[in-house]
This record gives structure tokens, sequence and C-alpha cells, in this order.
């Protein structure tokens, strides 16, 4: 397999996916921000299950930043992403200017599914996603878009927002990829210390008892919640939340209700100065 080609305009970028498909070859897509880990190869792969041609765009999107996030110390490593991309066709990795051209202004707005969860603490985040995410497939065209489960939320807005949109893209959601020890591999856990690493185990730790306690008919969503909680209060630093909620249309479930639905208990938190997010869904 030769090494992907990398690309800087959205003019290269689309050049080459119509070319691609010009000569019969299904366009797959892989949205990163870089760092990429082991969770992005797995995704490339699922790509590849449904495309001949696999660009991964690598871009960190400033408009998905709030103003006291980490947008500066994003970890950045170009040479050393485009070395892990192994059966990728084409990088397009650009430039701020190349996304948002001067005088830029428009923005996607999203709906009620950016109301729980995440939307709150991150204000104008969701936007930030699916602005920059509709921009990557207006260049890319017709294709699959291949996003990770554990980022549960920005999956659902993006499927919404093709849908709505009514862009020619079958996205497709990848399972969270885990370390050994259950840690859902993330780009943010290189901001861990030794210290921090372990601790981090609570998210997944919680999630599985709860997984068990599901498995064994524990249906009321408070006791659910409060096996993820227990164990990611002792640990964080602060948790954003903890909540169960309906699996699709992102409404959390109150403590003394019943789970009856598919739903997912998704969690936030910070473990020393990292923000760490997780998931696991019940059905
Ligand atoms: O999940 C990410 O890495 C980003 O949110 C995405 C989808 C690439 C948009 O910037």
């Amino acid at each position: 397999m030769p090494p992907p080609i990398v690309v800087t305009t959205a003019f290269e970028a689309r050049a080459a996916c119509t070319a691609a498909r010009n000569e019969g070859q299904r366009v797959g897509l892989v949205p990163t921000m870089g760092a990429l880990h082991d969770g992005h190869v797995a995704l490339v792969r699922e790509a590849a299950r449904h495309a001949d041609f696999v660009v991964c765009s690598i871009f960190v999107n400033p408009t998905q930043f709030g103003p006291h996030e980490d947008l500066a110390r994003y970890p950045r490593d170009l040479e050393g992403d485009v070395r892990k991309l192994e059966g990728v066709a084409v990088v397009f990795a650009p430039q701020v200017t190349a996304m948002y051209p001067v005088g830029d202004e428009t923005r996607v707005d999203v709906g009620r599914l950016a109301e729980h969860l995440c939307g709150p603490f991150r204000p104008g985040h969701f936007a930030g996603v699916a602005t920059v995410v509709t921009k990557l497939f207006a260049v890319v065209g017709p294709c699959t878009a291949v996003f990770g489960e554990k980022d549960f939320q920005q999956l659902a807005i993006v499927r919404r927002v093709a849908t709505d949109l009514l862009l020619p893209v079958n996205v497709v959601g990848h399972p969270i990829v885990r370390e050994a020890d259950g840690l859902a591999m993330s780009s943010r856990n290189a901001y861990l210390t030794p210290v921090d690493r372990p601790k981090a185990l609570a998210l997944s730790r919680g999630l599985f008892e709860a997984r068990r306690a599901f498995d064994d008919g524990e249906r009321r969503a408070g006791v659910l919640r409060a096996l993820v909680h227990t164990l990611v209060a002792r640990v964080a630093s602060s948790v954003d939340y903890v909540t169960v909620a309906d699996a699709e249309a992102l409404v959390p479930l109150a403590d003394d209700a019943t789970v009856t639905t598919r739903v997912v208990i998704a969690v936030a938190c910070r473990v020393g100065t990292t923000r760490l997010l997780d998931n696991i869904v019940l059905a």
C-alpha cells in the first residue's frame, strides 16, 4: 500500500474524491482532529469495509473549542499521524483559513440533541462540530463517514445533520475501542499523569458494573446511574454528569424512572485536569 497523499486545500481533496468516484470507487471518510490512536485506526478499518478510497481528515477545529478549553495545547503531530494511516488514500489536513475563509460567519445550528449531556457544559461546541463536519461532507461529497461511539452525542448530532441537510453521506458509528484495562481510547488520554491514569479506570468500571446490574434485571434508572456515579465521584476532580438517557433522543431519565427503551449511560468528568467521556448502551 503506498503512503497516503497529504493535501491541504478543499479543491485538491474534492478533486481526488471526484476522480475516485469517476473510476467507480466508493469513497469513505474518517474525520479526526489528529493525535491518532488505535481507536482512529479502527475507524479507518471500518471505513475500508464500506469504501475503496478512504480519506482521513486531520483538522483541529477551532469553532468546537470554548474560550477556556485546550485548543492551543491540543496534541498535533501530522507526520506521526500520517504514518499510522495505512490503507488511507488521502489525508486532508487543511489550515484554519482553508476551512474558515476570511469573513466566515455561517454556522450549522443544532437542535434538541445538543440540549443535554455535554451541551450545557460546552456551549457552542456541537454547532462547531456540526459546522466543520458539514464542510468536510461538502468537500468529500457522497461517501460513508465513520465516527466513534465514544462521542455518542456527537454521532447522534452528525446523523441528524446529514439527514436534515439532505447530505449524501452514510454515517456509520463504530463501537468504542478500549485499552486492555477498559479505558476508552481518546487523544486526551495523553494528558493523564501517571497518578491520574489508574483513576481514569473508574469510568469504564462504573459503566461495566451498571451493565452487569442491567443484565441481572436492574431497571431503575437511579440505581444504574448511582453505580457509575459512586465510582466516578471517588476519583474525579469534577463530575459534569453521569446520565441515563434515551439512546435516540438523548433526553435524561429521572432517577425514579424505569428503563423501558434502549438507553445510554453517559459520563463526563475531569480526572486531574483531563476531561474524559465514556458511555455504554443498554438494550
Ligand atoms: O471527534 C472528533 O475528533 C471531532 O469532533 C471531529 C468529528 C473530527 C470534528 O472536528
